[in-house]
């Protein structure tokens, strides 16, 4: 495996970084206490081409590798993990999953702006009663001929209020368990579609947690993204690539927090010296940075096996588990070294922490990664 970075992942993972430091740091806590969607600055990464990194120049897209997209997200999600969330859903569970089984009727009406970032994507498989257990669906999509009608709620949808574009699972077969699940191209707007309130959360706060009301809504024909019976296997195949995007959130939440730490640890004097000169912050420190490091290696390994072509459905799982573990760890001890200062919001270590708990929830919580891994071990 190579360790280097070529050229172009490293002027990649620096336009981030800037972007992040420059744009994103100003008003991150402010957005974090309000609760503000960053619409112009979410407008800013489309023109900088942060939100369709993947997909292929011929649809708008950035034409990039995953380890560049994997680079990036840490950059964003040092800084502003909700940014990162959004980024994240657009490019790894919507472009990626449109530009890899959709036609190319679908890539040219929805792609291209989604790709350039002119259009905001969301993706709609978790219900009130099918989150984990994702083959429950409730939600119905009945074939009418030229149409489908789709009935029911999805929950919890990142972008839920802010997107544009919605792919959206459904039953179309309740015979068929999980080959009876289709997946369709939705509009905002579109009559029948409801938009639910907005969740009140822990974390991510920026970032907009919406359910989905539909009744009757008419989705033409042309808008069911491949075969009947393919939505199933097309949420599982999104999301083993959202995972790395999800693991590379939390690698970023968990080396933002360790940089942030490190600093502080220099300037905290008590008993006459820095806090990093007392044995027991410098084993935290020496014990983040290990874990961090670790956690970079797998997610970079998975990103690798994706670019290689080859199958990475339990690296993806893996380096989400890991990589969401040592962010929730690391945030907390960087509340720690921080003192009391780090329970207030002005240091940003408190928002990390609690930003870096949906990491182990959200794309699959950890324990369903397990699920997948041991899963792929013993098939
Ligand atoms: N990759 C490819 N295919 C997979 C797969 C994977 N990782 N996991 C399962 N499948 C396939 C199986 O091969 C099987 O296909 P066949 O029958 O054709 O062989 C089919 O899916 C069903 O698999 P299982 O029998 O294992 O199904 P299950 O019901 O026992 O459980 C599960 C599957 C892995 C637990 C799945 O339900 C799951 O991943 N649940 C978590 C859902 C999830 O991650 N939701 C995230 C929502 S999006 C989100 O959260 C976005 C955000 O926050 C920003
Ligand atoms: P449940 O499935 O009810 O799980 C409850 C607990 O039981 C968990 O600890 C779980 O690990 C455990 N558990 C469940 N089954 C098993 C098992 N078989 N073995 C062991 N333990 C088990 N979904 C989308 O479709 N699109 C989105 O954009 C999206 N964004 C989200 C954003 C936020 C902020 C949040 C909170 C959620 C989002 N989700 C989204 C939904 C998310 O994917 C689900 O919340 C998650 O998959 C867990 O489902 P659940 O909440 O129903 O928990």
């Amino acid at each position: 495996m190579d360790f280097e970075y070529t050229q172009e992942q490293l002027a990649v993972r620096e336009a981030a970084r800037d972007f992040a430091s420059t744009q994103l740091l100003p008003g991150v806590i402010e957005r974090d206490i309000a609760a503000t969607f960053p619409k112009e600055l979410i407008l800013q990464m489309g023109e900088m081409g942060f939100l369709g990194m993947m997909s292929s120049p011929e649809y708008g897209g950035g034409g990039m590798d995953t380890i560049s997209y994997v680079l990036a997200m840490e950059e964003i999600s040092k800084i502003d993990a909700s940014a990162a969330v959004i980024m994240s859903v657009n490019n790894s569970l919507v472009c990626w999953g449109l530009e890899k089984y959709g036609n190319d009727q679908q890539k040219q009406q929805y792609l291209i702006p989604l790709a350039s970032g002119k259009s905001l994507g969301a993706f709609a498989l978790s219900e009130p009663e099918a989150g984990s257990d994702a083959t429950s669906q409730k939600t119905t999509a009945t074939h009418m001929g030229d149409h489908y009608l789709l009935n029911g709620t999805k929950n919890w949808i990142t972008n839920g209020n802010t997107a544009d574009i919605y792919l959206v699972i459904a039953q179309t077969d309740s015979t068929k368990g999980h080959h009876g699940i289709s997946v369709f191209i939705v509009e905002k707007g579109w009559p029948g579609f409801e938009i639910g309130k907005k969740e009140d959360k822990m974390g991510i706060r920026a970032s907009d947690t919406h359910s989905l009301m539909f009744s009757d809504v008419k989705i033409p024909k042309e808008n069911r993204i491949g075969d009947l019976g393919f939505g199933f296997k097309f949420a599982m195949e999104t999301l083993n690539g959202g995972r790395i995007g999800i693991a590379a959130q939390a690698l970023g939440l968990a080396s933002g927090a360790f940089e942030r730490s490190l600093q502080y640890a220099r300037e905290r004097y008590t008993f006459g010296k820095p806090i990093s000169e007392h044995q027991a912050i410098q084993f935290k420190l020496a014990d983040m940075d290990m874990e961090i490091e670790i956690a970079r290696l797998i997610c970079m390994k998975a990103a690798k096996t994706k670019d290689m072509g080859k199958d990475y459905s339990k690296l993806s799982a893996m380096a989400k588990l890991y990589a969401s573990k040592v962010a929730m760890e690391t945030t907390t001890e960087a509340v720690q070294i921080h003192g009391g200062y780090g329970y207030v919001r002005e240091y940003h270590v408190e928002r990390m922490m609690r930003d870096a708990k949906i990491t182990q929830i959200y794309e699959g919580t950890s324990e369903i990664q397990k699920i997948v891994i041991s899963r792929s071990l013993l098939r």
